[in-house]
């Protein structure tokens, strides 16, 4: 076993410590947009164009305004007039109408809102808005985006579809070393077009208080602050007269990063009319209208020995925008972390560049559950090592194990610019090659394959950058990507704590509370957790991209830290001792040398308010801004196990077993509940998701009945377990997770496909892996 290989007991918070108590679950309160009903409040519905390219000629609301109930109508004219035409998108770079003017620029676009006193009321009146649409040529591919035949934004300075160019690494070094290969691969791989989904759409209540001046806005928020600061600058209102409150607004998955037309025009609405106007999507409008993920098409190219040690990588991207680029991506990274597409893998040298193209679609490119794009890259590099294994006939795993990164080159400088922090790759994919009996599979697969029935294994073994991020490099419309904790301990020793995050369901009344209370000696049960509410939470930009735990994680431990200063003080003043003569020992103050002379958290916070040190403050609180100094690389190593029926393509997931690694555990169980939701996320990429456009520009998968959603009938069993190889550089060694289990899956499921249908010849099909297409797969490989 290898030293950093330890079983749960130990690397998991609190159980470490024999804190029974722990791992348990704390539940949240339960207060969705739904839940929220205020007096005289109107509802918003808006106007799509059902054109996907199409000049508006003319849009008449007579019949909308004298339809009952209806209280105004506003049109992209009407919000240019209040300067509202256009809001800046999340990194600055473009700018997106809010509602249509001049052209509509994708199927469902928003074009016009009616709000109304009920939302039926809204809904009815919004057939009766008369829009005169001219229909235009759609550009619906990237790739015939690239002539500039048709332009579909006219609206800006460079007449051109190419919305930008991106490229890090050594172009003319790999371009050498690849020429000069002895083994050379290259397929073009795509990650489809999907979207996050949540059950709960989007949706807000802006309600502008005409006696005070100030407009609170209910919003489901993944980053509050941010959002109130974005209010703040497009509108020109202070920032001290908007308050962002983020309910329970269910799942995010990054969906709820940006900010969408409807939050817009129902606060220009807000402000018209001096009542709260309530916006709720319908779930047409989530999977049509707000941001898509992925739409990578990727060339990768690896170069390597004959013996299997990789020599070079290339990956060459084409990425689909859509109509606005509203990527949800830090400045400076317009192509998000792509840059970890060498994986796990010790490149000597690589290059990636991406060209970024508008289309005649749904604006979005948000991080999924994904770090800023590491989905992709991780898809592209471990269906290439894969393709890699097969040219050399070597075996996945044999070739994996053959070029990771080792444990002691770390901190490891990856040739695209990364300085991943901890690892033992070898370690986690051998406990994962035992733990499900890899040889005993290949012996099974064999006797399959001789019997003619197509058993796949597949293998991912991917390397994630999360928590952004270090201040020095991440910023999202020039805000750091810091993040903040602000802890009170009350006189009898409960407490609160405050950050800059937002929980989705991840269960940060949790794990939060665990924090403080390992770092304080307090009773978890009684530290409550409050994120969500601008008017009370310290600064932070929200949760996404895995970085709650590695950005938001730390900074409650540091000013718990900061507590602790303080509570040695005052331990020292009950002890009537030297402060250095004081230490501190599970969980309390002791005289040192004295083990029966203890001073408890509990005591101390009543010191703190009934009997504080002479001459220095009363209280118990502290507040940390953690500004990380690195990223963190979680890691994993997952195994897929299929069967494929000849006749009809179906695929049986028959074992998935995921060894993820995340650092210091804070609660196991959240983590394995992480995982088993990511996984099942991840399996419907392979399978069954795609938002899909025809050759017009229709969108395709408007509603849960073309976007399949897997139940509890698809989903397979998950085996889950694993590694601990804490980061050196966060206060408790945690690395984030709830995104590796949708970067890390998707690839062993495709491989595994792959690898069945390798004795047909068949090297890649794109995903979703639908029965239809492996069917044909299989018939055109007879033919
Ligand atoms: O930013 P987000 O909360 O989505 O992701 P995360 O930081 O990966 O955390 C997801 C959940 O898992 C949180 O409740 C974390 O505190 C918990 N977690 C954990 O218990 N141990 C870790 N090493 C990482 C996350």
């Amino acid at each position: 076993m290898a030293t950093t290989e330890l079983p749960p007991e130990r690397h998991a918070m609190g159980v470490s410590m024999k804190r029974k108590e722990d791992p348990r679950l704390i539940q949240g309160r339960g207060r969705f947009l739904d839940d929220i009903v205020l007096p005289n409040m109107l509802f918003l519905a808006l106007v799509h164009s059902p054109y996907p390219h199409a000049r508006i000629v003319k849009i008449d609301k007579t019949a909308a305004l004298a339809s009952p109930g209806v209280k105004a109508v506003l049109t992209g004219e009407d919000l240019v007039a209040a300067g509202l035409g256009w809001i800046p998108t999340f990194h600055g770079y473009d700018k997106q109408m809010v509602l249509a003017v001049g052209k509509a620029l994708f199927q469902y676009q928003e074009v016009a809102g009616v709000v109304a006193t009920s939302r039926e009321a809204a809904f009815d009146a919004v057939e009766l808005v008369e829009v005169e649409y001219e229909p235009l040529e759609p550009v619906v591919d990237p790739f015939d985006a690239m002539s500039d035949t048709t332009l579909v934004r006219e609206d800006r300075e460079n007449k051109t579809n190419h919305i930008y160019h991106w490229e890090v690494g050594k172009r003319e070094e790999t371009d050498a070393a690849l020429a000069g290969a002895e083994v050379h691969i290259k397929e073009r791989v795509y990650f489809q077009r999907c979207h996050p989904a949540p059950l709960e759409t989007c949706g807000s209540i802006s309600d502008m208080n005409p006696a005070t001046g100030r407009l609170t806005l209910y919003l489901t928020s993944q980053a509050p602050h941010a959002h109130r600061t974005v209010v703040s600058l497009v509108t020109g209102i202070p920032e001290d007269k908007i308050h962002v409150i983020s309910p329970d607004i269910g799942g995010g998955f990054g969906n709820k990063v940006p900010v969408y037309p409807g939050y817009v025009v129902g606060t220009v609405a807000s402000v018209v009319l001096g009542v709260p106007v309530k916006w709720v999507e319908t779930r047409t409008e989530n999977l049509t209208t707000t941001g898509f993920a992925r739409d990578y098409h990727m060339d990768v190219e690896i170069g390597a020995t004959r013996e299997g040690q990789v020599t070079a990588l290339k990956v060459k991207t084409v990425a689909d925008h859509g109509a606005f680029d509203a990527a949800a991506d830090p400045t400076k990274y317009p192509a998000g972390l792509f840059g970890i597409c060498t994986g796990s893998y010790d490149f000597p040298i690589a290059f990636t560049e991406l060209d970024a193209y508008f289309t005649n679609k749904a604006p979005g490119g948000v991080a999924y559950r994904c770090s800023f794009r590491v989905t992709e890259a991780s898809y592209a590099i471990e269906r290439g090592m894969d393709l890699l294994a097969r040219e050399l006939a070597m075996d996945p795993a044999d070739l994996r194990l053959k070029n990771f990164v080792k444990k002691e080159q770390f901190p490891y400088p990856s040739p695209l610019g990364f300085v991943y922090d901890s690892g033992d790759y070898h370690m986690t994919l051998q406990k994962a090659l035992d733990k499900i009996g890899y040889p005993e599979l290949r012996r099974l697969q064999a006797e399959k394959r001789a019997r003619g029935e197509l058993m796949g294994i597949g293998i991912s073994t991917f390397t994630e950058v999360v928590g952004a991020g270090p201040s020095k490099h991440f910023d999202i419309m020039g805000i750091k990507m810091f993040d903040s904790a602000e802890i009170r301990i009350h006189p009898t020793g409960s407490g609160i704590v405050r950050t800059g995050t937002r929980h989705q369901g991840q269960g940060h009344e949790t794990t939060w509370a665990q924090i403080v209370a390992e770092e304080l000696g307090l009773d978890p049960q009684n530290i409550l957790v409050e994120e969500g509410d601008t008017d009370t939470a310290p600064y932070g930009l929200g949760t996404y991209a895995s970085r709650s735990t590695p950005v938001a994680g730390a900074a409650i431990a540091l000013a718990s830290r900061r507590i602790r200063e303080k509570a040695k003080k005052i331990a020292a003043h009950l002890m009537e001792a030297a402060e250095d003569d004081v230490e501190w020992v599970d969980y309390k103050f002791q005289l040192k040398g004295v083990p029966g002379k203890v001073v408890t958290m509990k005591e101390i916070a009543f010191a703190a308010y009934t009997n504080p040190v002479p001459g220095s403050e009363p209280g118990l609180e502290a507040t940390f801004y953690y500004d990380p100094p690195n990223l963190t690389f979680p890691y994993g190593a997952y195994i897929a196990v299929v069967e494929i029926d000849r006749d009809t393509g179906e695929t049986h997931v028959k074992r998935f077993l995921a060894i993820d690694d995340c650092g210091t555990v804070i609660n196991p169980m959240i983590v394995e509940g992480q995982i088993h939701g990511g996984l099942t996320e991840g399996y419907a990429i392979a399978f069954m998701q795609e938002i899909g456009y025809d050759s017009s520009g229709n969108h395709l998968n408007t509603n849960f009945t073309d976007y399949l959603i897997p139940t509890a009938l698809e989903t397979p069993k998950w085996e889950t377990d694993s590694t601990c190889t804490p980061s050196p550089h966060h206060p408790i060694g945690a690395k984030g997770v709830g995104e590796s289990p949708n970067v890390g899956s998707p690839a062993a499921f495709v491989n595994a496909v792959m690898d069945a249908l390798s004795p047909l010849g068949v090297k890649n099909i794109d995903m979703p892996l639908t029965r239809e297409k492996v069917w044909r797969a299989i018939r055109e490989s007879k033919a």
